[in-house]
């Protein structure tokens, strides 16, 4: 079997490995890829600038299947493109995929599918959105209606800076026209987790449970970012949170997809807010895998992926099971100098080797230079995921193995999975007083 991954991050070289464990795989072709799916064995990647391009690539290779990574090419419509060329691709049509690259669209879905979420109201005039906000309790939340790339989001804790936020996006338009609308929503509390699922139009096939580190530093203090770290199962989503996950959120999407005309295919992501009563809220949508909780994810997929996107293309998720190792995986993110506002590019990265002797070691923003060497190209360079019995030592391995990694201004938390690891000492105080 011949498959092609579309993206270049830690995500689709942990997808497109996981697909390669497959005995039944003999490619997978990743666009354009990274230097670490550049050197992984039957990984090989293709360089595009057109969409138009891949499919050309699919025929001539008879490519069986493409997945997709990023949000961006399914906003714009790549499975469309493939399914109108008569190509078989996993991933959410462009309709779908407005569930994330529109905030307004999503808040709609949700209200008319009664799926929980914040409560909210859109803007696109400043005057109102202005006196809005001076009514709101804090903090409150703005939120630019379009893909922002991480940057679309201001918890404001004050009525100024939620003022200044809505002058940034709707004034200035210092997010383009992501930014031309936002949607004000009220401050949920409690826990966050992914819940990310296969979704064949009809059926759903959940994936194992994760939580990521959104902010850059430790306590999860300092800016956002894309993610600093991953680790799965999440502890939070207990057997009922689970079961109120897919009933009150995954379920109605799916059936509210499906009602709309265009039912939902590929990786639905919900990141969710648990609050202590175990309800869970609907913090966002996504219409593709997590990055870096599927490095974490995947890293515990004892199941054939490829046999089980085959599955969701046939329409047969129902049919099938994912077995996962019962370890805890920890994914750490090794960031670059700047990370995530202008970042250095271009230093070389030592000790690879070492670290993938002890650990998974996803690539990401890196490039082979013109001496083969691996070097960095962007914000989120690596992930290192360990795995273990339990969370301590899954961390105990990924940090280790991370040590033997150096490159210029290198940065990374020293406390992915706290919480997970916290949930655990309790657990383990709890059984001793019990015993
Ligand atoms: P998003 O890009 O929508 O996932 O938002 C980024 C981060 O902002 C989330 O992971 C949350 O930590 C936080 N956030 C977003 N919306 C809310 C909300 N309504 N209440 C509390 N925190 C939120
Ligand atoms: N790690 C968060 C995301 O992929 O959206």
């Amino acid at each position: 079997m011949k498959i092609l991954v579309v993206g270049n991050g830690g995500r689709e070289h942990a997808l497109a490995w996981c697909l390669a464990q497959s005995a039944r795989v003999n490619t997978v072709f990743v666009a354009p890829g990274n230097a670490g799916t550049a050197t992984t064995p039957k990984l090989e990647n293709v360089d595009y600038q057109h969409v138009s391009q891949l499919i050309s690539f699919c025929r001539q290779q008879a490519i069986d299947f493409t997945v997709v990574g990023p949000e961006a090419p399914l906003a714009a419509g790549i499975v469309d493109d493939f399914r109108a060329a008569g190509l078989a691709i996993f991933g959410p049509d462009r309709y779908c995929a407005q569930l994330e690259s529109s905030k307004d669209f999503a808040k709609q879905f949700m209200r008319q599918h009664n799926i929980p979420t914040a409560a909210a109201t859109t803007f696109d005039d400043a005057a109102a959105a202005h006196d809005y906000i001076q009514q709101h309790s804090l903090p409150v939340v703005i939120k630019a209606d379009g893909l922002a790339a991480g940057k679309g989001v201001v918890v404001a804790q004050t009525h100024q800076e939620a003022h200044q936020a809505i002058d940034d996006m709707l004034l200035d338009q210092q997010l383009g026209q992501a930014g031309a609308r936002v949607v004000i929503e009220d401050f949920l509390v409690g826990e966050e987790a992914s819940f990310i699922v296969m979704v064949d139009g009809q059926h759903v096939l959940p994936l194992a449970t994760s939580q990521d580190h959104k902010r850059l530093l430790d306590h999860d203090q300092g800016p956002n970012t894309g993610g600093m770290g991953a680790y799965s199962p999440a502890p939070v989503v207990t057997p009922a949170v689970h079961q109120r996950v897919l009933e009150q959120i995954i379920l109605p999407a799916v059936r509210g997809m499906q009602a709309s005309g265009h039912p939902y295919t590929g990786f639905l992501y919900a990141g969710l807010m648990i609050d202590d009563q175990g309800q869970p809220y609907t913090i966002e949508f996504n219409c593709r895998l997590g990055d870096p909780e599927t490095q974490a994810i995947l890293s515990r997929l004892d199941s054939d992926l490829a046999g089980l996107i085959q599955a969701a293309l046939a329409g047969r998720l129902d049919q099938v099971a994912a077995q996962w190792q019962p370890q805890t995986a920890v994914a750490v993110v090794l960031a670059a100098k700047g990370y995530p506002q202008a970042v250095q590019s271009g230093d070389p990265i030592q000790g690879l080797d070492a670290a993938r002797q002890q650990a998974h070691v996803f690539q990401a923003a890196t490039l082979l230079n013109q001496q083969g060497q691996t070097i960095t190209n962007g914000g989120r360079v690596l992930s290192v995921v360990g795995l273990g019995n339990d969370v301590a030592s899954a961390r105990q391995q990924a940090y280790q193995a991370l040590e033997n990694i150096r490159f210029a201004g290198m940065q990374y938390r020293q406390d992915i999975g706290h919480k997970a690891l916290s949930a655990e000492v309790a657990d383990k105080a709890a059984t001793t007083d019990k015993a």
